[in-house]
């Protein structure tokens, strides 16, 4: 490759998110020399556009095992109890830390922090800010603490040595290809949310992250769970990224109904409309399918003060032409959030020497076959923070990018790709869909190095390949992960499905 600039740095964090952040300050305040990259804007993150809240135990009438028990149950069987554990238990220590660098939670008439309750909580313990704009409050906080981030910046590849481990990262700017050596790379790239026509996640969540760790060698596991989100706005004709109507509306009072305005989810789950998220977005599938329509309804109509509680949404709903203190709001699911990714323990470690992941692109073991709502945010602040600490086991180590070469990659554009997982792998899945979808992945064409657009397009190529391996191989039905034709859940099949690649480039 033409390299065009170098740089140095103890740990190159990669991305600008909440674990990005937070592990870059956490590193920083240990004297590491950090440098994170960011390929979007400093807004430019699913960390933004978070709702509902962070999932944090309340001082009374709640308790990390009440936490924990919930976490597990929205697991379906795959979650990993000592992590859940470790992860929940440090909630309001993470909480703290934010607070002290100025996020400001919203109060209520008590003057005490306010807790909304969403699907699968059973009790009421999300705390939030501006209502419904707590990722925007998130990033604010973060962004402000003034760390250097170089944005506009891919990372394009890792580069490992097999003896001592990372040695850098390969990266496009807009100053050309470059090469930043340093001994630790953190990835804290966010989700997969773009391998599918209809998310609620940025243009920017690509799946780079296990496309990167796969290559230097890492283990990608549990990626067959992708969560529906169940109440995304719908409007016809759209396309990228759809706004959210937050779980915390149903926790509020909203019920969901379908079309002939039967409740959707009555006699589904003990917990109706506030069940865990798979089991309302299922719920929601199959009636959309009984009646043959795209959409069901949401009625927030009881809601008193819908508008100052939920100004981004109301706002979503205005522009859609809805008022949703006095129409019902039409919605549907769509791809929110990879519960599953590069295998790591609650530190951050990937197994590769130097390589740590944190936030969505991490499988820590927190969320098993689905993630229980607001639990997301609440580990990209607590194992961002630990896997900045970890990164600092390596200080001192000397690294050197000798080798910067991009190998080509199977690449097929962003389009079909999110046409073939829509259509094959998507709220429910089959035999025939799945094997359909492999065929034409395993057939795309290997091309070398390109634009950031061709990162990305290969980043989502090689994950969808991942996703339909591990799919095809899960033949049950359990959280995240439906098929139609095995739609029981099996208890030979309670175990995580690993992936990693060969030195071919081959899943
Ligand atoms: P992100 O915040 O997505 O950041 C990823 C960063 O990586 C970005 O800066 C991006 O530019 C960068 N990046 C990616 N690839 C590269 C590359 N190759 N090179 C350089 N940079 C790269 N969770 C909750 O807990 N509570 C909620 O209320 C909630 N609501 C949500 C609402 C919406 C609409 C969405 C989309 C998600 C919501 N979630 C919620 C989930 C949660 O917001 C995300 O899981 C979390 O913010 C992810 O944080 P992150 O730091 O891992 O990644
Ligand atoms: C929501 O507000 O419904 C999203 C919460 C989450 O994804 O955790």
């Amino acid at each position: 490759l033409p390299i065009s600039w170098e740089a140095e740095a103890d740990l190159i964090v990669v991305g600008g998110g909440v674990a990005g952040l937070t592990a870059a300050r956490a590193a920083s305040l240990r004297g590491l020399r950090v440098l994170t990259l960011s390929k979007g804007g400093p807004t430019d993150t699913s960390t933004q556009y978070a709702q509902g809240g962070i999932a944090v135990v309340a001082p009374k009438r709640d308790s990390v095992a009440s936490h924990v028990k919930d976490t597990m149950e929205a697991g379906a069987g795959l979650c990993d109890l000592a992590a859940v554990e470790s992860i929940v238990s440090g909630g309001q220590d993470a909480i703290a830390s934010l607070t002290d660098l100025g996020a400001v939670f919203d109060l209520g008439r008590d003057g005490k922090v306010s807790r909304t309750r969403e699907g699968g909580h059973s009790t009421r313990r999300i705390i939030h800010a501006g209502g419904d704009a707590t990722g925007a409050e998130v990033q604010r906080a973060l962004n402000a603490a003034g760390l250097p981030v170089l944005f506009g910046a891919a990372a394009a590849r890792i580069v490992t040595d097999p003896m001592s481990g990372v040695q850098g990262v390969i990266v496009l700017s807009d100053k050309g290809y470059g090469v930043v050596h340093a001994p630790s790379v953190l990835l804290a790239t966010g989700g997969l949310g773009q391998l599918y026509a209809c998310s609620t996640n940025p243009p920017g969540a690509t799946a780079d992250g296990v496309a990167l760790a796969l290559d230097a060698g890492a283990t990608v596991a549990d990626i067959e769970f992708v969560q529906f989100h169940p109440t995304v706005l719908f409007a016809s004709g759209g396309v990228g990224r759809r706004p959210l109507i937050s779980e915390a509306v149903r926790g509020e009072g909203a019920k969901l109904v379908d079309t002939e305005g039967n409740s959707v989810t009555a006699g589904v789950h003990p917990r109706g409309d506030l069940a865990p998220r798979d089991v309302v977005s299922k719920a929601i599938a199959a009636r959309l399918r009984g009646l043959d329509t795209d959409h069901v309804f949401l009625d927030a109509r009881s809601i008193d003060g819908f508008a100052q509680r939920f100004p981004t949404i109301t706002a979503s709903c205005l522009a859609a032409g809805i008022d949703p203190t006095t129409q019902l709001i039409p919605v549907a699911p769509a791809a929110h959030y990879q519960c599953g990714g590069v295998v790591t323990d609650v530190n951050g470690h990937t197994g590769v020497p130097g390589l740590y992941a944190a936030g969505e692109v991490a499988r820590t073991g927190l969320h098993g076959a689905n993630r229980l709502a607001s639990n997301s945010l609440l580990e990209g602040l607590v194992v961002g923070e630990r896997a900045g600490i970890a990164a600092a086991e390596r200080k001192g180590i000397t690294a050197q990018v000798r080798d910067s070469v991009l190998w080509a990659t199977a690449r097929l554009p962003r389009a079909q790709v999110q046409q073939l997982m829509t259509d094959n792998a998507g709220v429910v899945r089959d035999n025939a869909g799945l094997t359909n979808a492999y065929s034409q992945l395993v057939a795309a064409p290997k091309w070398g190095s390109g634009d950031v657009t061709a990162l990305e397009d290969s980043a989502l190529t090689v994950t969808a390949n991942a996703l339909v391996l591990a799919a095809s191989a899960r033949l049950e039905s359990r959280g995240c992960h439906t098929r139609s034709d095995y739609p029981e859940t099996s208890d030979v099949q309670r175990h995580s499905i690993s992936i990693r690649m060969d030195e071919g480039g081959e899943l």
